[in-house]
């Protein structure tokens, strides 16, 4: 088995896909800006690892990257769940907030995957790679600029290095998840109008749980889909069917 490194790994979609992957017999390494969080993860998980990373960060990504390989001998996945958001109205979003969303939604995706693939390339072996999109990737919901526009990118960072990475035999695939039970979600999970105007969308009629996303992760990890990169596959109970 390999050796997966986690962002986002404290909470939500990366500590369930944490606790899937070293249930598929990974070394799992979680990454996380609080470093308590990711510890706990860690701890829970027996073989897991906890970093402290602010993605944001282009050479604390490289660094973290490099420390892992030190430690563990290489990088075989990398799954990138560290995300962020600031909802305002688009005329009177700050390009300061616009930046920082972008800056660790998309520069700090690319940061971790090309610090994972040039291990990876300079090794001659190859491993694969999920990036995490959303169903704002595609679907526009009000004051999600910044969000919406970042997970967009995220789609089409996903394909671009699928081709550029392919000759090495790494593989990129990005997932998008609907309405999920984490922290990110809390505000709307605690608002029945709001559950109830998704459910009306959600031909599945329930809310993800965090291990949902990370078993369709595993899956695009595995050798299992070893002909599959550059792909975008919804996990949305449905959603995007009717858009
Ligand atoms: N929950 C949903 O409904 C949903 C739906 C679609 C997509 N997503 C995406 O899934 C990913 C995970 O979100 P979640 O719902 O699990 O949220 P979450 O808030 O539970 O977890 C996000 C984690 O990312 C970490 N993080 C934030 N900024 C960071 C940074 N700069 N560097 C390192 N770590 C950082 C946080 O500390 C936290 O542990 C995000 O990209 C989010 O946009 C979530």
């Amino acid at each position: 088995m390999g050796v997966a490194f986690i962002t986002g790994a404290g909470s939500g979609i990366g500590a369930g896909t944490a606790r899937v992957l070293a249930g598929h017999g990974h070394t799992v390494v979680c990454a996380d800006l609080d470093l308590d969080a990711a510890e706990r993860v860690a701890a829970e998980l027996g073989s897991g690892h906890a970093v402290r990373l602010d993605v944001g960060d282009p050479d604390a990504c490289r660094t973290a990257v490099e420390d892992t390989v030190a430690r563990f001998g290489r990088v075989d996945h990398v799954v990138t769940c560290a995300g962020t958001n600031m909802r305002a109205p688009a005329h009177e979003l700050s390009a300061a907030d616009f930046r920082r969303v972008m800056d660790i939604n998309v520069l700090g995706t690319l940061s971790v995957a090309q610090a994972a693939a040039r291990d990876m390339i300079a090794r001659g072996e190859p491993g694969s790679m999920v990036f995490i999109g959303s169903i704002n990737s595609v679907i526009a919901l009000p004051g999600q600029t910044a969000y919406g526009t970042s997970k967009a990118a995220v789609v089409m960072l996903g394909r671009v290095l699928a081709v550029d990475w392919g000759g090495y035999g790494i593989r990129v695939n990005v997932v998008g998840p609907g309405l999920t039970r984490t922290p990110m979600a809390a505000g709307m999970l605690a608002d029945e109008d709001r559950v109830a105007w998704a459910m009306e969308r959600i031909p599945l009629r329930r809310v993800a749980e965090p291990e949902d996303i990370g078993d369709v992760i595993a899956f695009l990890l595995s050798d299992d889909a070893r002909h599959v990169t550059g792909t975008f596959l919804p996990i949305d109970g449905g959603w995007m069917t009717g858009v």
